[in-house]
């Protein structure tokens, strides 16, 4: 019914513009020109998504490719202020592009000042990591998220960023209010969807087709990849790498890689104790499980881009690079959880102690060199992932 008197008076509109042709025109009449153009930076035509996924995967990974006009839609919705209790917060504020979608402070501020409970996660190649356990029929993956794993696709985490006091502080009604008060809504959910209904699917199906699209796959390590004979057999040196990061490789592959994956998503362990503390204040998974030894057991982050998104680990203790590899090197707390990847077993005293990898000081700056190839500009200067705001 208001689609239809809103097509006649966008009509009425045109009509009237057309007839009076010698006075300039104050202002083009179509929906878009009205209804969104005064708040958005956007083009009429949503700008492509498509995801290109490196031939060296060799198929590992599914691909639903985002559609552009959700993932315009979700772009919007994402930056979007209005959608939380105060007006104040978009899911950008605490996932900001220039820091790779993380946040620089350690606890982000969301609605009406208060403090998370943990550091903002970055959200590059999200697709990547749910195109290991498959997606939905509408592309939404489905992975683990946040750092207790809790949320198994990016609608289910979406509605807990929403809901979450400490984050948006909105009920899923209220949200759907806030949409439909906007007037640049109609327009972008006509163009998605055909129509201008708003619900909770559409929102989440939207969010996720943006966050499938925000990709990263230029970086040195891809194109070392892309170079490599057998993009599985590391054991070699990487080409186009320094002689530095070529150590960091080295150390990587036989001690990090397990956890992490070798190009960010394949990888054998999705969560792991990582021997921050013996006894952990946020227990992580253990504390949605409630079994004791997965206390301290945390979602393993994907690496990419890791130079941009400091602070670090699900508290943010760690400032930088440097700190991490510090952690890995001397710092590993044997608490009860620990994984085995990161313990040593000494035959003399038939016992099992934290890691020590006892690097040099060259060793070290090898590895945050190495770290630092798998960092992907295009992803924090990319004007299809940034603030569409006016
Ligand atoms: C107030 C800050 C804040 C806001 C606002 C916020 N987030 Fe988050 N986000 C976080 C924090 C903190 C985590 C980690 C939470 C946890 O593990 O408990 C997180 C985790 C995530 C993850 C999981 C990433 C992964 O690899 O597991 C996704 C995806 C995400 N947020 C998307 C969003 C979207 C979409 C919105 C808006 C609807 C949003 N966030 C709003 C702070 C925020
Ligand atoms: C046993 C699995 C495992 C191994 C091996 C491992 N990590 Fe981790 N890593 C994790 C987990 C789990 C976390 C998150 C822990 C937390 O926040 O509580 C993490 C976090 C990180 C982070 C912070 C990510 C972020 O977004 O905050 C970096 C950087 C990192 N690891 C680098 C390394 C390096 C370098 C190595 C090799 C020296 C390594 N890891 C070996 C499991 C592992």
């Amino acid at each position: 019914m208001y689609r239809i008197l809103f097509l006649l008076l966008a009509g009425f509109l045109l009509g009237t513009a057309c007839s009076k042709d010698s006075a300039p025109d104050p202002a083009p009449a179509d929906a878009f020109s009205r209804t969104v153009a005064p708040y958005l930076n956007l083009s009429a035509a949503a700008p492509s998504y498509r995801v290109s996924i490196p031939n060296y995967t060799k198929g590992l990974f599914q691909s639903v490719q985002p559609n552009a006009q959700l993932a315009q839609l979700g772009r919007v919705i994402f930056y979007d202020k209005h959608l939380s209790k105060d007006g104040t917060i978009s899911c950008a504020h605490c996932h900001q592009q220039a820091h790779a979608f993380a946040d620089p402070t350690a606890l982000s501020t969301g609605v009406e000042g208060q403090k998370t409970t943990r550091n903002s996660m970055a959200l590059g190649n999200i697709q990547w990591l749910g195109g290991m356990l498959g997606l939905d029929s509408v592309g939404n993956a489905l992975l683990p998220l946040f750092w207790d794993s809790r949320a198994h696709s990016v609608s289910e985490q979406s509605r807990g960023a929403f809901t979450n006091a400490h984050e948006m502080g909105l009920t899923m009604p209220e949200v759907l209010q806030l949409v439909r008060n906007q007037p640049y809504y109609p327009w972008l959910f006509e163009q998605a969807w055909g129509d201008t209904l708003v619900d909770e699917a559409r929102i989440f199906t939207a969010l996720a087709h943006f966050m499938n699209g925000i990709h990263a796959s230029h970086s040195r390590l891809d194109e070392a990849l892309a170079r490599l004979p057998d993009p599985f057999d590391l054991s070699s040196d990487f080409p186009g790498y320094s002689a530095s990061e070529n150590i960091g490789k080295a150390i990587y592959v036989q001690r990090c890689m397990s956890c992490h994956g070798s190009i960010n998503s394949i990888q054998k362990v999705f969560e792991a104790n990582n021997g921050l503390d013996k006894n952990y204040t946020d227990k992580g998974k253990g504390a949605i499980s409630g079994k004791f030894y997965e206390n301290g057991t945390f979602k393993v982050p994907g690496l990419r881009n890791i130079e941009f998104s400091a602070p670090y680990m699900h508290d943010g203790r760690f400032a930088t690079l440097e700190e991490v590899v510090e952690h890995y090197n001397s710092g590993i707390v044997q608490g009860f959880g620990l994984h085995g990847d990161l313990l040593e077993y000494d035959p003399l005293t038939q016992s099992y102690s934290p890691l020590r990898l006892n690097l040099t000081a060259s060793e070290k700056q090898g590895l945050v060199d190495f770290l630092k190839t798998l960092s992907d500009k295009e992803l924090i200067n990319d004007e299809r992932y940034s603030d569409p705001f006016r």
